[in-house]
């Protein structure tokens, strides 16, 4: 929305006139689109930390109050009161389901829970057993839109049109695809979804269940893995979040545009971190110490409180806190004392009352706790990105189909500021090696300077 307010930007002796963008919940932006035709000037900003890329209608996150709504309800309300993949269909159709609507989706997710037969090659012997399993879940998700060309046309209507059948298929299958490559990674035998389960009971289903021994997992730990997704459902112009968006800015299919969100998201800056938690925990505790010297290791730049800090939030993670008290519980239910927990509350204590981590506003983000909810359910380390991925998925597919929908949307396409070289000479390799000294005259010599035409023809 268009407000009435007008930004003046003064360049010189000239001020331009742009026109101010609101959101529904106030915030302000200045529509700069016109900056270069109008003035020849760009914007620089790097890291999009004052950029705003998209207008979006599916996640509202006031980072300086520690508010986050999924299609304008607080996380809160939904981590109380839904499940994961309701939480999927209010981020990617907009609104809660009624009861038939709700029914129907869970009936086609699950429907879509099996690969391909053909697929299951990849598991034997397709990757290497060393294959981490975000390399993995990234090649298979793209690969499985393989096994559907309808629905991965890379014609926008044609893509749009299978949308419902593709944005189920891929929930489904992403968790088919996470808990295959464990069992693989593993040695074990492959198990397959059962009809009669819901959709995180299923997945501890495929990755716990042995040919001897049927794994039944408490109600309780279902709840909290379905708890994890469900925080993790969206959280709008994250890294991985706005490389699904450029990748289909192209025109790219779903597949392909979250295949690359995996990417993205597997970095210790984003998704990785909840990995990296728990090394970190892991080493204070080895060390003996209270967490007191990996602190003052962060301060003086020497290692990073994983788990910490956030490019929006300035105060609590609201799902941090979510997760901080879900811990506590899953703990309790499995009668585990992890001296983990202790360290992470203590590390926490410490920084929020020290001034290097209060002048900088950094609190525990979603990561810190989700770790020690995933390793007190039996989650092997080297999953938690994958479980990350897998909670991502509605968002993904909820800012593919804004994108894709658009009429007339842009191909994302930033500029930059050219810091390299000035116009110079291409020297042939002869020159380059001395073979040839460059006084020799010749007709190559004549030559050797004149590489490119553009310098060609500024000289003639
Ligand atoms: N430990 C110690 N210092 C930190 C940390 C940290 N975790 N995070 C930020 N800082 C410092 C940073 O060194 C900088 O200090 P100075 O001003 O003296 O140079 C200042 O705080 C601002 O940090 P920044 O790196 O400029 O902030 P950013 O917005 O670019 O980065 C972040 C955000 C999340 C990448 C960063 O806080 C970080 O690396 N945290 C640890 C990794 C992590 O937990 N990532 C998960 C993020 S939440 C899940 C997700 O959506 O991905």
């Amino acid at each position: 929305m268009t407000n009435q307010e007008v930004a003046k930007i003064t360049l010189g002796e000239n001020t331009f006139d742009f026109p101010v963008v609101q959101g529904t919940e106030g915030e302000k932006a200045i529509d700069i689109s016109t900056l270069r035709s109008k003035t020849g000037y760009i914007t620089i900003d790097e890291g999009f930390a004052n950029t705003g890329a998209c207008q979006s209608a599916i996640t509202y996150i006031d980072g300086e109050k520690g508010k986050l709504r999924y299609r304008g309800i607080p996380i809160e309300v939904m981590a109380e009161n839904s499940t994961f993949i309701e939480t999927a269909y209010l981020i990617i159709y907009g609104e809660l389901p009624t009861r038939k609507e709700m029914s129907n989706f869970s009936q086609k997710v699950l429907r879509n829970a099996s690969l391909h037969e053909a697929m299951m090659h990849f598991f034997d012997g397709g990757f290497p057993f060393s294959a981490h399993p975000m390399a993995i879940l990234s090649s298979l998700l793209n690969s499985v839109g393989c096994y559907y060309p309808y629905m991965v046309t890379n014609q926008r209507e044609q893509d749009l049109e299978h949308f419902d059948d593709a944005a189920a298929l891929l929930l489904s299958k992403v968790r088919t695809i996470a808990a295959m490559t464990y069992r693989m990674k593993n040695g074990l035998p492959l198990i397959y979804p059962k009809r009669d389960l819901g959709y995180s009971q299923n997945f501890l289903h495929m990755m716990f269940t042995e040919p001897y021994h049927e794994y039944y997992p408490h109600d309780d730990i279902t709840k909290a893995l379905d708890l994890i997704l469900l925080l993790h459902a969206d959280h709008e112009q994250n890294c991985s979040t706005s490389t699904v968006r450029m990748v289909a800015s192209s025109g790219a299919n779903l597949f392909a545009s979250v295949s690359a969100g995996v990417c993205a998201l597997w970095g210790p800056l984003h998704g990785g971190a909840n990995m990296q938690v728990i090394q970190m925990l892991q080493e204070i505790h080895a060390t003996g110490d209270d967490g007191t010297k990996f602190i003052e290791r962060a301060k003086r730049g020497e290692a990073k409180l994983m788990g910490f800090g956030h490019r929006l939030y300035k105060t609590y993670d609201p799902r941090a806190i979510i997760l901080r008290g879900a811990a506590e519980k899953v703990l309790n239910i499995v009668k585990l004392k992890d001296p983990l927990l202790d360290i992470a509350r203590r590390l926490e204590e410490k920084a929020r009352s020290d001034s290097y981590f209060i002048d900088r506003n950094l609190y525990p983000n979603v990561d810190f706790y989700s770790g020690i909810i995933l390793k007190a359910i039996g989650m092997p380390l080297d999953m938690f990105t994958v479980m990350f991925a897998i909670g991502r998925m509605p968002g993904w597919i909820a800012h593919w189909r804004e994108v894709a929908s658009k009429p007339k949307g842009k191909i994302s396409r930033p500029r930059q500021v050219y810091i390299g070289s000035p116009l110079r000479d291409y020297v042939k390799m002869r020159y380059r090696e001395g073979e040839i000294s460059s006084d020799y005259e010749s007709d190559d010599h004549k030559s050797h300077g004149f590489g490119s035409s553009e310098n060609a023809s500024a000289k003639a």
